[in-house]
């Protein structure tokens, strides 16, 4: 095991630079950190009394990573990170108070990035630069023969802050680099693509055209075998789009695939347990964390759209084990399934029969969410991440025309790499089939119909607008605005 970046997050100062002062009262109250009370957002006093002098901001916490940061385990940590560099020191100074790192870590003060499967990532050859003057950034150390470089923060290596200059942006570059690589096979391919498709294909065998799961699972399933049948053809494979792309090549790919396995369960399904696994549920502790808040949002109205749904259906949990049919579809899908086809579906942790109107409601949230506002979280920004290298190149190079600890635009990956960037991220993440929700007028039970529209509307009409006005807010305050979770933008199902 070994860690490979890690990046620090605080939040005790305004996004306009000042302190907060904490604690600090508000109308009498005493406040130890940022609130929310009366405002939209976190925000702080910036003197010990607002009621006296007036003076605040709103609160601040991002890193260069702030959408991608993971819970920490100290000790764990401890255990493979640079011995020679005083961490306690710099979280101190970071946080310019003398708190342990154990306690600020308690608190919630410091994350860290882990990307456990990128462990002894493998080392492939260059495909798409031969220049001799320059090197993909995967020197492999002198005592780890299949260890890439790539990947920040081994043990021993340098420790980069931004006091050091270029090489904290090389540093940062470096860290877009192997989350690209990782989220892209882990998050996007395994986690919605392969995960989502023995549910799509167990709603066709299993529940006939008229069941009413089957009514409207059809839309957000609509091709899914699609991409999981042409796509990773160009995806894998040597000299593929993969092994051409990214420093991990299709080698790296392939092996993250196969190690993601174990984690692609039905409890990543769990949009918000998920984010409180990692410790990002807190909007006190995080306040800008968009694809939380946002797809938050989303998934209520597909939970009540589904609670409606369910209800219309089935009047009592008898009901629900009584659907011999959709009983069918749990066990084929579920890894504990019985019987000639019961578990080929091989889903781990997906329960093999359902038992409550409940239960149904979950699962058929969970289903329609990953298809559709999970898949848009990690499809969609490729084409405004990626497409433009300069901000998120797929590789770094040392180059004999840059000193050490330099940066310049010769680290970045040459035209080539560059093109086959843009089309990859275009081709992927520039179409969209349809919008949530937008089928209800092809259903053929009028109350059926009534249930979706009316859900549709409400994402439209409401949602819509709302989430435009925050980002139009974002964009005031200087944060990144977060267009992938606004409704008319995100797709029923996954085509790409
Ligand atoms: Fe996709």
């Amino acid at each position: 095991m070994s860690i490979r970046r890690v990046t620090i997050q605080v939040n005790n100062d305004t996004t306009k630079g000042e302190w907060c002062h904490f604690p600090f009262t508000y109308k009498g109250k005493v406040y130890k950190g940022c609130t929310d009370v009366d405002h939209n957002r976190p925000w702080c006093s910036t003197t010990k009394n607002y009621d006296q002098d007036g003076f605040w901001g709103n609160c601040a916490t991002r890193t260069f990573e702030e959408n991608k940061i993971e819970g920490l385990d100290w000790n764990e940590l401890k255990a493979v990170l640079n011995p020679l560099f005083d961490w306690e020191a710099a979280v101190q100074a970071t946080l310019r108070t003398a708190v342990s790192l154990k306690k600020a870590i308690k608190e919630g003060l410091v994350y860290a990035l882990r990307y456990e499967l990128c462990d002894d990532m493998l080392r492939i050859a260059d495909l798409t630069d031969r220049d001799p003057r320059r090197t993909m950034l995967t020197t492999v150390p002198k005592n780890r023969k299949n260890m890439s470089r790539t990947f920040l923060f081994l043990i021993g290596s340098k420790v980069y802050t931004p006091n050091d200059g270029d090489n904290w942006l090389i540093a940062k570059l470096n860290v877009q680099v192997t989350d690209l690589g990782y989220s892209q096979i882990v998050e996007h391919l395994s986690k919605v693509h392969f995960l989502m498709e023995p549910f799509c294909v167990s709603l066709k065998r299993t529940l006939p055209g008229l069941h009413p799961l089957n009514q409207i699972l059809k839309y957000h399933c609509r091709e899914i075998s699609l991409p999981n049948v042409f796509v990773p053809p160009s995806l894998f494979g040597q000299g593929t789009f993969l092994d051409l792309l990214f420093a991990n090549g299709n080698a790296g790919s392939q092996r993250l695939v196969r190690d993601a396995h174990k984690f692609v369960t039905w409890e990543v399904t769990d949009l918000r347990g998920q984010i409180e696994k990692r410790g990002l549920a807190d909007k006190r502790l995080v306040p800008y964390f968009p694809y939380r808040d946002d797809s938050e949002k989303i998934v209520k109205i597909i939970e009540r759209m589904a609670t409606s749904y369910v209800k219309l259906y089935y009047k009592s949990n008898k009901d629900v084990e009584e659907d011999s049919e959709l009983q069918a579809f749990a066990n084929e899908v579920s890894a504990n399934g019985t019987g000639p086809t019961g578990g080929i579906g091989k889903i781990e942790g997906f329960p093999a029969s359902i038992k409550s109107k409940e239960e149904l409601v979950d699962i058929l949230s969970r289903i329609i969410s990953q298809l559709s506002v999970q898949h848009a979280a990690v499809n969609y920004e490729l084409v405004d991440y990626v497409t433009y290298a300069p901000n998120l190149p797929t590789k770094l190079y040392n180059d004999t025309r840059v000193n050490e600890g330099e940066f310049s635009f010769l680290r970045l990956p040459n035209r080539l790499t560059s093109s086959f960037a843009a089309r990859f991220s275009n081709g992927l993440a520039s179409f969209r089939f349809d919008s949530l929700f937008d089928y209800g007028n092809e259903l053929q039970d009028i109350e059926a119909v009534n249930i979706v529209n009316r859900h549709y509307q409400e994402l439209m009409h409401i949602v819509q607008p709302h989430l435009q006005e925050t980002n139009r807010k974002r964009k005031e305050y200087g944060d990144l605005t977060y267009p992938y979770m606004i409704p008319r933008w995100i797709p029923n199902g996954v085509q790409t």
